[in-house]
């Protein structure tokens, strides 16, 4: 099983961005947690992190017929990017959406997300775990 990790705008700054809602722990850290999750879960990953809203348009239309999921925190464009869903759509993929933070207890533009409108599953306010949640429900689901 193919699973494509899409990491969304300021993600890269984990560590350094408002540890007080997103923790301490680095972006190297949440690849390295990611990676070993999937290998404990064997299932193969592909990461890609990217603060442009084309790049993950182009990432996601590149998963066409090569990846079996996707796990995407798509970060502030989740609440703004219509051109994330429509590419999501297009290439059918079973998605999840992964929110570090509880979204839902934040800024009220917060609780609005196009992208949970194709995905399986959203799953928010778990930290790094979220991540390891999306995994386990894609390999039980695909
Ligand atoms: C986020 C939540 C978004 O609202 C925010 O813009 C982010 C990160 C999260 O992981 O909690 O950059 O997606």
């Amino acid at each position: 099983m193919k699973i494509l990790i899409i990491n969304g705008p300021n993600i890269n700054m984990l560590g350094i961005r408002e540890p007080n809602i997103y923790g301490s722990q680095t972006f190297k850290s949440l690849q390295e947690f990611i990676k070993n999750s999937a290998k404990e879960l064997n299932i193969q990953v592909s990461l890609f992190q990217s603060n442009h809203e084309g790049e993950i348009v182009d990432i996601i239309q590149s998963a066409y017929n090569v990846f079996d999921g996707i796990i995407i925190n798509p970060a502030a464009y989740t609440h703004t990017s219509i051109a994330i869903l429509d590419a999501l759509k297009a290439v059918d993929i079973p998605t999840v959406e992964v929110h570090l933070s509880d979204i839902s207890k934040r800024e009220e533009f917060r609780k609005i997300s196009f992208i949970s409108l194709i995905a399986k599953k959203t799953i928010y306010g778990y930290g790094f775990d979220g991540y390891k949640m999306a995994l386990e429900y894609l390999k039980e689901t695909l």
